[in-house]
């Protein structure tokens, strides 16, 4: 093992991560709704079909749905958690399915069964002495609101999402005590689908109803944050940003310039909001452009400034790197966005390019802008694992994915960063959101369970799972 001479701060949240879409299963169980994610079918072209126009986000008996099953978490979290202990986890992010609470969203009271599923959980998990970290929304909305309300568009959903929220604050008040609003909310900017409940109708003009549905989005998570500091005054609430820092492919300025037009529209436009609780005035000039004009009901903008959030959670898997005309063969793929591939990295399997110095610049860059604590909710390597005769999982590949990001968190705390914790995605291996796939693993956790439907579900440990549990056991010491 080789010897990092980094300790990373003490009471550091070292963990795992996960979404209830993606593990729990029981997707009729305990009158659950249906969400989003219940109508993905599995397969790499699952993105793709859901936003065809016409596509009407119902359960289609001729395809495979892996949501559905999940990983059984619903009647599995026992053993999981009792695995995460056993790693040393002192946290564990996971995402309550709204459809749990208000099976259709849009009720006037919430789900008794749904509410006692979590329940469970966290006692569970408190007695096994590690902490719940809850996101909110993780791709997850109802169907029932997507179809009937178009998602995100309508100011109703504002009004359904803190009747939510102020159910699972009251519910849960003395449980959790960290949460984040939005997965990913800025993903909405280039897949609204998933974050934003809708996909585009041909005569619709995008860019109004993408940043009206965004301009609910804000308005809903800083009543969530108003919400969870009355009720739980000793919780923490973070948004969550999907960051790539973005890279200009050479000095060419105009390439400099576009690559930080795509940075601040990316991978800042939401953290203005949520963190500094205003519309950033770069936004106005893009507002112009596209002929944006924003239905901003009375008391918005002050319920904006009143609800910003206390911590920056944000996924990192790569960097990108832009330039203002790609051709095809230059481009390349990546967690919802493109760019061009960049000569001095390697990438995943699915194409992700692996970029450990880019999670500390990233670090730097939020710090340097918000100067608020920051975790990242989210980080790993998608890969194909093999289980050997003996049943062993030799995954150094993973391994060396995870230690050179660690390293790099480590560097970016002694240059004065503010990092509450680390928990990498997936930390049991679960379904891709993007591809629906089991075969992307991200897991220190095996799971016997295969793109076809087949396996046992029977969970085992990976070589990871050790080299993990050392590296919480001696606080980022041994990497
Ligand atoms: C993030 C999402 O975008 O990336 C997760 O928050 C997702 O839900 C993760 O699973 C990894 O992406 P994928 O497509 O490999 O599952």
């Amino acid at each position: 093992m080789v010897q990092s001479k980094k300790r990373f701060p003490e009471g550091f949240l070292w963990g795992g991560a996960t979404a209830a879409n993606q593990i729990e299963g029981g997707f009729h169980e305990g009158n659950k709704g249906l969400n989003i994610a219940d109508v993905l079918p599995g397969g790499k072209q699952r993105l793709k079909i859901i936003q065809e126009p016409g596509f009407n986000f119902e359960i289609d008996p001729n395809k495979y749905y892996p949501n559905h099953e999940g990983i059984d978490f619903y009647h599995r979290y026992k053993e999981d958690i009792a695995l995460f202990k056993e790693m040393g986890f002192k946290v564990f992010r996971m995402s309550i399915a709204w459809t749990r609470i208000f099976p259709n969203g849009n009720e006037l009271e919430a789900n008794g069964e749904g509410l006692a599923f979590y329940d469970r959980v966290f006692d569970e998990l408190i007695r096994q002495g590690i902490e719940p970290v809850v996101t909110i929304s993780h791709y997850e909305m109802p169907v029932t609101l997507v179809k009937e309300y178009g998602g995100w568009r309508s100011r109703e959903v504002v009004t359904f999402f803190g009747r939510y929220v102020n159910a699972i604050f009251n519910r849960y008040k003395d449980k959790v005590k960290y949460w984040m609003t939005f997965n990913e909310i800025n993903s909405g900017l280039v897949m609204p689908i998933m974050g934003l409940g809708f996909s585009i109708h041909k005569e619709e003009d995008r860019y109004q109803s993408t940043f009206q549905a965004f301009h609910h989005q804000f308005v809903a998570s800083a009543i969530a944050v108003k919400a969870c500091h009355k009720i739980i005054p000793d919780a923490k609430i973070g948004c969550m940003l999907l960051y790539a820092p973005v890279y200009s492919w050479d000095s060419n300025p105009e390439n400099v310039m576009y690559a930080l037009e795509e940075e601040r529209f990316f991978n800042h436009f939401c953290g203005d909001v949520q963190v500094r609780g205003e519309y950033p005035r770069f936004i106005n000039r893009y507002f112009k452009d596209h002929n944006i004009e924003l239905q901003i009901e009375e008391g918005d903008l002050e319920l904006l400034k009143e609800g910003t959030v206390d911590y920056i959670g944000f996924s990192y898997y790569m960097s990108r790197t832009e330039k203002m005309v790609i051709r095809d063969e230059e481009s390349s793929q990546g967690n919802l966005i493109g760019g061009v591939r960049n000569p001095f990295l390697k990438a995943s399997d699915w194409g992700w390019e692996v970029d450990p110095i880019g999670l500390r610049i990233t670090l730097n860059k939020l710090y340097d802008r918000y100067q608020v604590p920051l975790f990242v909710v989210e980080n790993g390597l998608g890969a194909y694992d093999k289980v050997e005769e003996d049943g062993s999982i030799n995954d150094e590949y993973r391994i060396e994915y995870l230690r050179e990001h660690i390293r790099e968190m480590g560097e970016a705390i002694e240059d004065g960063v503010e990092l509450m914790g680390y928990t990498p995605w997936g930390c049991i291996d679960l379904v891709s959101a993007s591809s629906g796939e089991y075969s992307k693993r991200y897991g220190f956790i095996y799971v016997d369970k295969h793109d076809d439907g087949s396996g046992t579900m029977e969970r085992s440990r990976k070589n990871s799972f050790y080299w993990y549990k050392e590296v919480i056991e001696t606080n980022g010491e041994n990497l």
